[in-house]
């Protein structure tokens, strides 16, 4: 893991952080606590989080240029987000990440940092 470069870097910029992205989606729909949450056309939704984690991650601003502010956590108001789905988007990501050959000190230090807001978006008991 480098110190001098940001996240989105180190993830290899646009077409990595889509290929990890993809792969993710692709675990969330074999999730059978995620799977249902999500609609039969996960392309969208890929292209909205590639563009937010590219912002999250320290590269340009993509999500904010075409949505507005994130505000991330009332966006995920209208779905029952619980403990255990936490656990397992976490899970969906972590095993994206080593999918992709991200090494493990890497992998560990992404999903640290996105701990934070998928707990934050727990809404519902
Ligand atoms: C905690 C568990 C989580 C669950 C169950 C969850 C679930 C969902 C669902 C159901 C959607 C809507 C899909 C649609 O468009 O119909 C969504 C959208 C999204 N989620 Fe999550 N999510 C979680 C955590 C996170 C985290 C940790 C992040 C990033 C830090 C994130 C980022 C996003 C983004 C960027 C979108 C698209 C927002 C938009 O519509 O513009 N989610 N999520």
């Amino acid at each position: 893991m480098n110190s001098e470069t940001n996240l989105y870097e180190q993830l290899g910029e646009s077409p990595g952080l889509r290929r990890i992205i993809e792969t993710f989606y692709g675990n969330v729909v074999r999730e059978p606590l995620l799977a249902p949450l999500f609609p039969e056309d996960i392309e969208p939704v890929i292209e909205r989080q590639h563009q937010f984690l590219t912002q999250f991650f320290g590269g340009p601003p993509l999500y904010s240029e075409q949505h507005g502010h994130p505000m991330m956590r009332a966006r995920h108001m209208r779905f029952p987000v619980t403990n255990e789905r936490a656990d397992a988007w976490l899970a969906c990501m972590d095993a994206a990440l080593a999918e992709n050959g991200v090494e493990d000190e890497l992998r560990e230090f992404v999903v640290a940092r996105l701990k934070g807001p998928a707990y934050h978006f727990v809404n519902t008991p």
